[in-house]
């Protein structure tokens, strides 16, 4: 299959409706990180999402829509707690797992009893879902394990030839994917952070708590609240070590470190400290920035065939915790810890 890459005019944005109404794959920009898209209610589409992406068939997808109205169709009931959320948050790259109904096939829940969904406030995802006419389940549009695609060109790098078609929508606005809460608990649970803070959610939600999993290892046989946590995840094929510190603590580590096939991963404008060349990600005090751009970077060290990577460790405030949530998966939870 050759994949054809559309624009985002009207009329290809009507082709990538048709192609999803007709069971095909189509990679969409959101505002999160470019997701891999299928007809939600169709099984037969969302099937060919798993092998396009090499997926574990038990890591469920989200469900994306264009308006508030379609949650009622996908969902048993609408919690007073998820009404807040959307009111303040929708659309936006804020997930929200519920009890699913019928019309959510078990191959898009992973065979569980909730769905997680998502009203996306990228213009172009909401105008494909629109144009297609039934909700999209849309996982990031990587090859299971690697890291979330944040232009058409990652998607390409990742897919090409495996899917029908991707829509280019440019560079991806948060760069992380969204945050995922679970009002099907009670408290509520934040089970990925992402562009939505936890500080943020906890204005509505005073009582949310954080899964542990978020920013620890999970023991041998504990089970996951989202199946996707177990994976290792967002990973460059060099090994990665998270290195907590301040600007010259890292730099000593690293230097000490230097060798072959060691590159660093740190803040803007503090590769000049270091013996070893460098990927930089934003500066140290903007996650912003951070998460705008870890994506990419962690594809950058592939490129230039970095085979073990001492990365700076963010901040975990704020938008920061979502940073220093993909690298530790990215890390597969080595951290150094020098301070
Ligand atoms: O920003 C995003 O969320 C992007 C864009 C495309 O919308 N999508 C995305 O999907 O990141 P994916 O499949 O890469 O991550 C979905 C996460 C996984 O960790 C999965 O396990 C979890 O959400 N998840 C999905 N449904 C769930 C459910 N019913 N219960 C618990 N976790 C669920
Ligand atoms: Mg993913």
């Amino acid at each position: 299959m050759t994949t054809q890459v559309l624009s985002s005019s009207p009329a290809d944005i009507e082709r990538a409706g048709a192609l999803l109404r007709a069971g095909e794959l189509v990679a969409i920009p959101t505002e999160t990180v470019y997701g891999l898209a299928a007809d939600a209610c169709n099984s037969q589409a969302v099937a060919k999402i798993f092998v396009a992406k090499g997926r574990p068939q038990d890591n469920p997808l989200i469900v994306h829509i264009a308006q508030w109205e379609q949650l009622a169709t996908l969902v048993e009931h609408i919690p007073p707690a998820a009404q807040k959320l959307a009111d303040v948050y929708w659309p936006g790259p804020l997930t929200m797992i519920l009890k699913k109904t019928d019309r959510i096939p078990p191959i898009v829940s992973g065979g569980l009893p909730t769905v997680a969904v998502r009203l996306p406030a990228h213009p172009v995802a909401r105008a494909i879902i629109q144009a297609a006419g039934c909700p999209l389940a849309a996982p990031s549009a990587n090859l299971s394990g690697s890291p979330s695609p944040t232009t058409a060109a990652h998607v390409l790098a990742d897919l090409q030839g495996r899917i029908a078609a991707v829509v280019d929508g440019g560079h991806c606005g948060v760069g992380l994917e969204s945050t995922v809460v679970d009002l099907t608990r009670e408290p509520p649970r934040l089970l990925r952070p992402g562009g939505i803070t936890a500080e943020w959610l906890r204005e509505l939600l005073p009582d949310l708590v954080i899964d542990p999993a978020v920013t620890a290892n999970l023991a041998e046989g504990q089970r996951p609240a989202s199946p996707g946590m177990k994976y290792k995840h967002y990973a460059p094929k060099a090994r990665v070590i998270l290195v907590r510190g301040n600007r010259g603590q890292f730099a000593d580590y690293v230097n000490r470190h230097a060798g072959q096939g060691v590159v660093a991963l740190c803040f803007d404008g503090e590769e000049q400290d270091l013996q070893v060349p460098a990927v930089t990600y934003g500066p140290r005090d903007n996650p912003e920035q951070q998460a705008h751009r870890l994506f990419e970077a962690l594809r950058q060290l592939d490129e230039i065939g970095a085979e073990t990577v001492y990365a700076a460790c963010p901040d975990v405030q704020g938008l920061g915790l979502a940073v220093y949530n993909r690298l530790l998966r990215a890390a597969a939870f080595q951290v150094v810890t020098l301070m």
